[in-house]
């Protein structure tokens, strides 16, 4: 799967997928029109689908006009077909759904909104997981419940560790400050923050990434360790007890 990642706005990313084989393309959550026609003009493209995570209007704001030009059918969450605007097919949890020759999982995740999804490209093992899991992060809460949250970040943990985590926003650098806040002793979060740091001072971004390295360095997949449990004085605490707390902190961090 060819992947192109393209900045949006002010720190989001829309990505633009080709399947070599079946030649098929979609976009993943357009949050603007210009970056994504740009990108399709230069590179003499046709959008056969777009892929929507959830109806935040900085990952659906490109949806009709580019439904205009393209003639592309907008894909998501059935549960959220009255939020998704231009919604041609729906898709509901756990279904599989066919882009070109790839089959592609849907996961319901809801936390950050009631209908969010994530896509997972199970043969290339790539994942786009929206706003509920980033690059030393997870999404806010903002219409489900912690505890919802909690669950549906254990179902991108659950991944196979090598698959590719494409997420919605460019908010690595300052989510490792507070990752570094409460995980001090990890040194192989402290390389990553250097090499972040390197990344972000040339403009570049820090995504993707993988789940292998989450769990090594993003705090939300490490409620179990030991060490970030003493820094929290929750040594006694169950998992989920845990990330509410690392979640509230973060929310006023
Ligand atoms: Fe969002």
């Amino acid at each position: 799967m060819n992947v192109n990642l393209i900045p949006c706005l002010s720190d989001n990313y829309s990505y633009f997928v080709i399947d070599p084989d079946s030649k098929k393309t979609c976009i993943v959550d357009p949050a603007e029109f210009g970056a994504l026609d740009n990108f399709i003009t230069k590179n003499k493209l046709t959008v056969d689908y777009i892929l929507n995570t959830h109806h935040h209007a900085d990952h659906v704001d490109g949806n009709l006009q580019l439904k205009e030009k393209y003639k592309c059918k907008i894909v998501g969450f059935e549960k959220d077909k009255s939020r998704i605007p231009g919604i041609d097919i729906t898709l509901k949890d756990q279904e599989t759904w066919m882009f070109g020759n790839e089959e592609i999982k849907i996961h319901h995740v809801p936390g950050h909104t009631m209908g969010h999804i994530f896509f997972h490209f199970t043969k290339s093992k790539i994942a786009f997981v929206g706003d509920t899991l980033f690059s030393l992060g997870c999404g806010r809460v903002f219409e489900g419940s912690y505890e919802e949250m909690f669950h549906s970040v254990m179902k991108v943990k659950k991944l196979p560790a090598e698959t590719i985590i494409y997420c919605g926003h460019e908010y690595t650098a300052s989510n490792a400050k507070f990752c570094i806040a409460y995980d001090p002793s990890n040194k192989t979060l402290e390389k990553r923050v250097n090499e972040i740091k390197t990344l972000r001072s040339k403009n570049l971004p820090t995504i993707p990434t993988t789940i292998k390295n989450e769990i090594d360095t993003n705090i939300f997949l490490r409620c179990d360790n030991r060490e970030i449990r003493k820094n929290l004085s929750l040594e006694n605490s169950s998992d989920i007890e845990v990330f509410i707390k690392l979640r509230k902190l973060k929310d006023n961090f």
